[in-house]
């Protein structure tokens, strides 16, 4: 019995979840490799091929891919692919090219690939953007179809999402409520399918996701698609299974993402999402031509504001090289704030490994104030004063309530909010953007932060501890 035929009598008596691969020591030239509800891909190389769970294992070796579809086995050689089915038979399948350039897979002058990443973002969202919207002002979708008389007709919209994917969601709720008048709901993916959520024909489910391959993210999506809802996915990695199943995707184009930590596919997501919102805001007749074109315009403007705010961040990363021995740091924002706070708290505790909290600034009097002490740094990310009536009024005056507990006050503010710095310890300032459009400034010095901390603690930014690129298990 051959190894192809071995790895299928193992694999029908398999259950669950599983990629596996195995070589026999007689024939060492030759791997062979199956799938189940996990991800493995093929790269067709020149007298070498290779196999990984994602593209970017192979990426500056090939850019040419091939898909491992459920139960599938898989035997390559140096110069040879061949892929079966449970039965044995020949399965046919076109490769496809994966758009990233190879040097994007390496660090570029910069010590780590997370450096390299946060660097990486005016690009990410410049490509993101780029040739989406056609003459008559219309999404262009990468890949399969939602017709327009189904999106027409929806009436809810859920984002399935984790970590930081989830918080581009959350942020991408406020603009799409906004532009759109839909509701629009925010789900962990793995909480999603157990709470029996109400899904059906008209509600659209957009699943965010940079792998393509998180587990529970991909349960969420055939959940949805199982009550008859469209799925729309935003994914950064080509012919990944969550860019596959769904009904239509649309790409973000970050680049491959090495360091585990997710920084750039985060401002991606945000720019595919908005992109998502303001197709739908024409479609639905929400929004005049010339409303709309003023949002593609502020988006565009962002990619050099990132610029910006990278160019000028050396006071954070000077404050972070100063907190090395802090033990507890919170994060507070409002409005589209608050996933910025979220994802500040995120990267902090992932890279530095330091306990950090993220809460809606409003929240702070209902609990958290309790851990304000002496000492306590706390950051603040304070609405635009141009913003809704009062916002800004409000976070200043949480800046003053933790102050007044002894809490060290860093704020990110809007360049030429000159009330910022009569209230806090030190600010950091990021250009001035419509409101919808701050996040994708504001985010940027707390992911510094969170860098330069965890360098300074001696810390390996690209491969923090107990973590994975891709969570392929539930
Ligand atoms: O590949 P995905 O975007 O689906 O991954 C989702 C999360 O696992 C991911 O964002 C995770 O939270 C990162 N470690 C955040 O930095």
């Amino acid at each position: 019995m051959g190894l192809a035929d071995a790895m299928r009598l193992i694999t029908r008596r398999l259950e669950g979840a599983f990629t596996l691969l195995a070589v026999d020591a007689r024939e060492p030239r030759t791997v062979v490799g199956a799938r189940r509800n996990s991800p493995l891909v093929i790269g067709l190389g020149e007298g070498e091929n290779f196999l990984g769970s994602d593209v970017v294992a192979f990426i500056e070796h090939t850019r040419t891919a091939l898909e491992l579809h459920q139960d599938e086995v898989v035997e390559i050689t140096p110069d040879r692919v061949t892929i079966t089915d449970m039965k044995g038979l020949v399965v046919e399948r076109e490769p496809y090219h994966v758009d990233w350039d190879a040097s994007a897979a390496q660090k570029g002058g910069f010590s780590t690939f997370m450096e390299k990443e946060i660097h990486d973002q005016p690009t990410a969202v410049a490509d993101t953007l780029r040739g989406r919207i056609d003459d008559r002002g219309r999404l262009q979708l990468d890949g399969g179809i939602i017709h327009e008389t189904v999106l027409n007709s929806i009436d809810k919209i859920i984002v399935v999402a984790c970590g930081t994917a989830a918080y581009a969601g959350l942020v991408g709720r406020y603009a799409i409520e906004h532009w759109c008048r839909i509701p629009v709901e925010v789900e962990l993916a793995h909480e999603f399918r157990y709470r029996d959520p109400v899904v059906g024909v008209r509600t659209l489910v957009v699943a965010i996701s940079q792998s393509g391959e998180t587990m529970d993210t991909i349960m969420a999506v055939r959940h949805a698609q199982q009550q008859g809802a469209p799925v729309i996915a935003i994914v950064n990695t080509q012919g990944s299974t969550i860019a596959r199943e769904a009904d239509a995707v649309l790409y973000t184009r970050a680049g491959p993402e090495i360091a585990v930590a997710s920084t750039k596919a985060f401002l991606a997501q945000i720019t595919a999402v908005y992109l998502l919102g303001i197709y739908l805001a024409e479609l639905r007749g929400n929004k005049f031509p010339d409303e709309i074109e003023s949002l593609l315009e502020q988006l565009d403007a962002i990619p050099s504001k990132i610029q910006r705010v990278l160019d000028t961040s050396e006071p954070i990363r000077e404050l972070a090289r100063t907190m090395a021995n802090e033990r507890t740091v919170l994060f507070l924002g409002r409005h589209v704030g608050y996933p910025v706070a979220l994802e500040g708290a995120l990267k902090l505790k992932e890279l530095a490994y330091i306990h950090a909290e993220g809460f809606a600034a409003g929240e702070l009097k209902h609990g958290p104030i309790a851990l304000v002490e002496e000492g306590q740094p706390v950051f603040i990310v304070l609405p635009s004063p141009r913003g809704r009536e009062s916002l800004h009024a409000k976070v200043i005056s949480n800046v003053q309530e933790v102050r007044a507990r002894g809490a060290r006050t860093f704020v990110i503010a809007e360049e030429g909010d000159t009330d910022a710095a009569n209230y806090a310890e030190q600010v950091f300032y990021v250009p001035s953007a419509p409101v919808l459009m701050t996040p994708l400034l504001s985010v940027v010095p707390l992911q510094i932060f969170a860098l330069e901390l965890a360098a300074a603690k001696g810390y390996d930014v690209d491969q923090p501890r107990n973590l994975a690129k891709s969570v392929t298990v539930e």
